[in-house]
């Protein structure tokens, strides 16, 4: 029996990608998406994976929209955290509300989006988790403190759960990726973006494919011996 994915942010960008990329090998997948209709539906229409609106930063949603999954496709075998925002700024012009709806859903989505499938893979004893952090949750970005902080906080997040999950077969790991070309890095003002460019010794920005790769790798049953690992996908702009 095909195995069920969860990828959140799974409509667009670098999860778009992970999407299709698992269900083209074999998984079940349902992509969440929080807001945008239009390219949902396109998603849904262009790939067959099946769709699902709830908002990661909202615990009740995240358990409610879990179990109608599993209601749906069956048990989650496996959770991709993807989804995320930016709301760039620099710290004397940040709000607290810019601060708290990025920790909210980049960091608190992980939480919400964990606890709800974890009980379920450790009675079953197997799962996969794959956390996307960022480059900059490793070395930090100007203009990103509530970012970095979220994508940082993956990082220990994913150490400490991948240690509880251990003993029933289920593996945490993160993915860093460097600057891919997604609706989210193309909002970087083009003169900043350039400058970043420049920095990449791979002289190009990623392709979502290819971090979808890596977490194909990552939720492979073989893999099992790769937990509390941060893989880092950047073209080698930090070696971390
Ligand atoms: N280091 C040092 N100084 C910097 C700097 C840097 N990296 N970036 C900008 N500055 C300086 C500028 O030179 C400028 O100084 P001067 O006025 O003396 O020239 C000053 O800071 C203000 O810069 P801006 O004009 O850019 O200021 P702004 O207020 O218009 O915008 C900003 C600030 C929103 C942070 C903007 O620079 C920006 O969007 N930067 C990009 C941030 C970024 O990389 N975000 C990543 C988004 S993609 C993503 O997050 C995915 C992922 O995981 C990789």
């Amino acid at each position: 029996m095909s195995q069920v994915a969860i990828v959140t942010g799974g409509t667009r960008g670098i999860g778009a990608a992970i999407s299709t990329m698992l269900k083209d090998n074999g998984f079940t997948v349902a992509a969440i998406y929080a807001g945008n209709d239009e390219r949902a539906r396109r998603f849904n229409e262009e790939t067959g994976i099946s769709v699902y609106k709830w908002d990661v930063a909202d615990y009740e949603a995240c358990q409610a929209g879990c179990a109608q999954v599993a209601a749906d496709l069956g048990p989650v075998d496996v959770l991709v955290n993807n989804a995320g925002i930016t709301r760039d700024t620099t710290m004397h012009k940040m709000t607290h509300e810019m601060w708290q709806e990025v920790i909210d859903v980049n960091l608190g989505g992980c939480f919400n989006m964990s606890h709800a499938v974890f009980g379920g893979m450790r009675e079953r004893k197997y799962g996969r988790i794959v956390n996307i952090g960022s480059i900059n949750g490793q070395a930090g970005q100007y203009g990103q403190v509530n970012y970095a902080a979220a994508k940082s906080g993956i990082h220990g997040f994913t150490k400490a759960l991948a240690q509880e999950g251990a003993r029933a077969n289920i593996t945490v790991n993160a993915i860093a990726p460097g600057y891919i070309d997604t609706d989210m890095v193309s909002a970087v003002p083009e003169a900043v973006l350039e400058k970043i460019i420049a920095k990449i010794p791979v002289g190009r920005l990623g392709k979502a494919p290819e971090i979808a790769r890596g977490v194909l790798f990552l939720v492979s049953k073989d893999a099992g011996f790769v937990t509390g690992s941060t893989l880092s996908i950047n073209g080698g702009q930090h070696m971390y």
